[in-house]
């Protein structure tokens, strides 16, 4: 089989604003994300998150800043055309078509890269990472659980065999094992494919298990950034952002303490 033909490739986010009309929400966010990288991007409601990755993906463009895919410079460039330069935007609330099936949902994912002749491969290690979804292939995606939908918009993503992944609160509503399933399948577009990876996630404790980096976001800036291991034993950190103690659900727990110790 033929190697990937995209070349992997990493995001960088240079000193961008955002505005919804005149109402500016992002103030000089900067952040990059090599080949191989995972970052999570955390922070309360209303923080930016999402504005950031719209602003990425090309939803959104910028006041001022520039946002690059590798060497590119993608600042003014159309959401379809950065798609086409390899990278995918997973969006909250995982926006499957309902009415089509699994299988048309994939088709969908690959129409950037359709004349590449490369549709079976993508397809086969889409179902590979996601085993759930081979059984329901001919399902309606509108009849899939959650967890399932959720796995559905990262394989769409990932039919266009991108270098760059951006995804917006995967976990959001899902059971533990769900989302561990997800993280592990994020980990493997890391690891083992070398995808940057740029993830929201209001699941703190998920965040800093999986991430490599963590940005801090809080009313529209990045207020702090390091590994988890570092932010995790940063007190005024921790309280300000990241849940409290070391109780709370959401908040960072025994993976992630200043020990660095080994996951639960
Ligand atoms: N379409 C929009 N029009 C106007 N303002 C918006 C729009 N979308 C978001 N905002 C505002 O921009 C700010 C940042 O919102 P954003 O959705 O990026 O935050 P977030 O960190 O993703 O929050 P959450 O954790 O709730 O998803 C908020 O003040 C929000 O009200
Ligand atoms: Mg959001």
């Amino acid at each position: 089989m033929s190697t990937d033909h995209v070349p992997r490739i990493g995001l960088r986010v240079e000193g961008i604003d955002a505005a919804y009309d005149r109402l500016q929400v992002l103030w000089d966010v900067s952040l990059h994300v090599a080949p191989g990288e995972l970052l999570a991007l955390v922070g309360s409601n209303g923080a930016g998150k999402t504005t950031v990755l719209r602003s990425v993906s090309g939803l959104l463009k910028p006041v001022r800043g520039h946002v690059k895919l590798g060497d590119t410079d993608i600042t003014s460039t159309s959401a379809e055309k950065i798609a086409e330069l390899g990278l995918a935007h997973v969006p909250e609330n995982r926006l499957v078509f309902p009415s089509l099936s699994v299988e048309d949902n994939l088709v969908l994912g690959g129409y950037v890269r359709r004349k590449d002749g490369r549709y079976a491969v993508r397809r086969d290690e889409a179902l590979h990472l996601f085993p759930r979804l081979r059984d329901r292939i001919n399902l309606l995606a509108g009849a899939l659980s959650g967890g399932e939908q959720q796995m559905l918009a990262m394989a769409r993503a990932l039919m266009s065999d991108p270098s760059v992944i951006i995804l917006d609160e995967p976990s959001l509503g899902l059971a533990p094992k769900v989302v561990a399933e997800i993280m592990t399948a994020l980990a493997h577009l890391r690891d083992e494919k070398g995808l940057a990876v740029l993830l929201v996630e209001q699941n703190v404790r998920a965040a800093f298990k999986i991430a490599d980096r963590v940005m801090v976001m809080d009313r529209g800036r990045v207020v702090a950034e390091g590994t988890p291991a570092d932010l995790a034993s940063d007190e005024r950190v921790r309280a300000a952002y990241l849940g409290g103690s070391s109780t709370s659900s959401s908040g960072v727990a025994a993976p992630v303490t200043r020990s660095g110790g080994a996951p639960a």
